[in-house]
This record gives structure tokens, sequence and C-alpha cells, in this order.
């Protein structure tokens, strides 16, 4: 075994096609498949050391110790890798992001992504990208679309061998930009996992999964063929069907701000002036502004000037979760 200490990082991700509801809350087996980008600019980095000193796991964000919940997940994904690897030394976790906490980006897909590939690798392990996906799937469903590179689908699979991502194009392939309106720094008041618990209860959840084949297709279709406005359509159907599950959920969960709309509503009226460009909101009050690199500042002005919204940042494609030195296991 090597030196017991590894540094890697990875990208957040948006999804074109949403993740929501599982068949498995354990192991977030979704319910559907899903497909994202992965956003260049902003990153997590997280150093792993497995430490004969220690008598527990031990886990700091940006400096500040984390206890409970956030500890608790970092927590069991080391128990698999110490399972995985055959050690059983405690581990010391280090994470940053790039982009402050509370801009409602989230940093779970970045930070289980790079928490993954950092600890594998500390403990020894070289784990291909699928096992990899596997693993940050793990920690949470949708870092394991923030392993591969640039445009990613999660394929559902259905147990815990075949739910994985891969690429399905390089950050190269299409230079789309998300241009990230902020309307909002709050913590949410529902986290994205009891959101997913609750799917089941909408009556709308059923019809949302059995149409989501459909929409893969389509999404699939129009990065391959950099069809911007079939992305566009695809992209505002899947996002509003996501919304439309939550709001109809026992309780209804409703993450959308006035300004939310606000914004919904402009980029639906400059996509029919001609510009191209197209929302889709996560689990949150922020709006991603998907746009073609030749109208982004165009976009990120227009934008900044809407009542309500307090920052926008510019992300491109990006690549995959990566060693410091640059080294992929892939
Ligand atoms: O991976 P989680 O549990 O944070 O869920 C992500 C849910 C959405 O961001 C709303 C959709 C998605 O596919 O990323």
């Amino acid at each position: 075994m090597g030196n017991y200490t590894a540094t890697a990082f990875a990208h957040p991700n948006i999804a074109f096609i949403k993740y929501w509801g599982d068949i498995d809350p354990d192991l977030h087996i979704p319910a559907n498949g899903s497909i994202s980008m992965n956003l260049r600019e902003l990153f997590s980095r997280t150093s792993v050391s497995f430490d004969p000193a220690l008598e527990h796991d031990q886990f700091t964000l940006d400096g500040r110790p984390i206890d409970k919940t956030g500890l608790e997940r970092v927590r069991s994904l080391l128990k698999k890798v110490r399972r995985m690897a055959g050690i059983e030394l405690f581990a010391t976790v280090e994470s940053h992001n790039n982009f402050p906490m509370g801009t409602g980006i989230a940093s779970s897909a970045s930070g289980f992504a790079a928490l993954s590939l950092a600890a594998s690798k500390a403990a020894g392990l070289n784990l291909d990208e699928k096992a990899l996906s596997c693993l940050a799937r793990s920690g949470s469903g949708s870092a394991c679309r923030s392993i591969p590179s640039g445009f990613v689908e999660w394929q559902a699979g259905g147990n815990d061998e075949e739910s994985y991502a891969f690429s399905i194009a390089p950050p190269e392939h299409w230079d789309l930009v998300d241009c990230i309106a902020l309307v909002s720094q709050d913590e949410k008041p529902i986290s994205s996992s009891e959101g997913h618990y609750m799917a089941k209860t909408s009556l709308l959840q059923p019809a949302r999964v059995a149409d989501a084949p459909r929409r893969l297709f389509l999404c699939r279709q129009a990065i391959h063929a950099h069809d911007f406005d079939a992305l566009a359509e695809v992209v505002e159907l899947d996002s509003n069907l996501m919304h439309a599950v939550m709001i109809t959920s026992t309780p209804p969960l409703l993450y959308w701000q006035p300004a939310t709309v606000t914004i919904m509503q402009e980029v639906e009226s400059w996509r029919k002036d001609g510009l191209m460009v197209c929302y889709t909101v996560d689990a949150g009050p922020n709006v991603h502004v998907l746009c073609s690199r030749e109208v982004s500042g165009e976009v990120t002005d227009r934008l900044q000037k809407l009542s309500g919204v307090q920052k926008v940042l510019v992300a491109h494609p990006g690549g995959p979760a990566n060693f410091e030195n640059g080294y992929s296991n892939t």
C-alpha cells in the first residue's frame, strides 16, 4: 500500500434530464436515468489521509469541522473504501469548494466525486471510472455524474453494479455556457434526500418516470447534433416535470421564489426573440440559464439587470474528476 494520502478535485454538474426519486434510497438507485454537464469553473478539492494515529474519522469543509449528517455520509463512504481495500485505518478528510457555500450550487456532487477519487487512491485502490462512479453515487446520487468528463449520462441500472455514469461527449464537443442566476443564497429548507423520498407521494411521478426514456433519447440526440432548439425544449420540459412532482408531493415542496419565475419567463421571451437560451432549475430557487458561447455575455448582462438576481456565475463544460497532477485513473 502507498502513502495513505491523496488529493483530488471534481466539478459540480447541472442536470439537463433530472434525477428525482429513488427505487433504493440507501444505495441511491434512481427511478430514472439522467443527463448532465460538468461545470468547469467550479470545483471541490478534497484531501484524504488514512492515519494509524486517528481514533475516528474527521471531516472539515472549507476549514470548518463538520459533524452529524455531513460526517455520517462521509464516514459511510470511507467505510466502503476501507472494506474494498481491506484496511482499518481512520481518515482525515479536508474539502474546499471554490464556490461559496450557500450559493445554491450543489457541492455534494463535486464533493463526493472528489472524495471517492481521493479516498480510494489514498487506500491503495486503483478503481476504474465505473467503480468510482458507483462509489460516488453511494455518497450522493448526482455525484456519480461528476466522475466522467463533459456531457454525462447516468444509467439508472436498477442495482448497485449497474447504476453508474459515463461520458456521452467530451467538454469540447459543444461550447454551451451555464449562466447561473443566484436569487437566494440561503440554505434550502428541505434537502434533496428528503425530496427524493417524497417523490413517490406525487401522482405525477409515475408519468414523469415512464416518459424519461423518451426525454433521455431527445436530450442525447440534441447533444450529439448540437441542436440547441431541441435541447431547450426537452431541458425546460424536464425541469418543469420535476418541479410539478415536487409541488404535488405530500407535503408539497416549492423551491421557486418570485424571482425564479420572473427569470424563467424572461428566458422564454428572449428565446422567442431569437436568443439561443433556455432555463433549468434544480432543488432550489436559482436558475441555470443555458446558452451558446456567442450570446453568454449578452445573457449575463440581461440576467444581472433583472430584479431579484443577486449574482450570475458563469461556467463552461468541464472535465472529469481528477488528481491534482492531472493523472486520471480512466
Ligand atoms: O444527488 P442529490 O441527492 O443532491 O440530488 C440531485 C437532485 C437534482 O439536482 C434536483 C437533480 C439532478 O439530477 O441533479
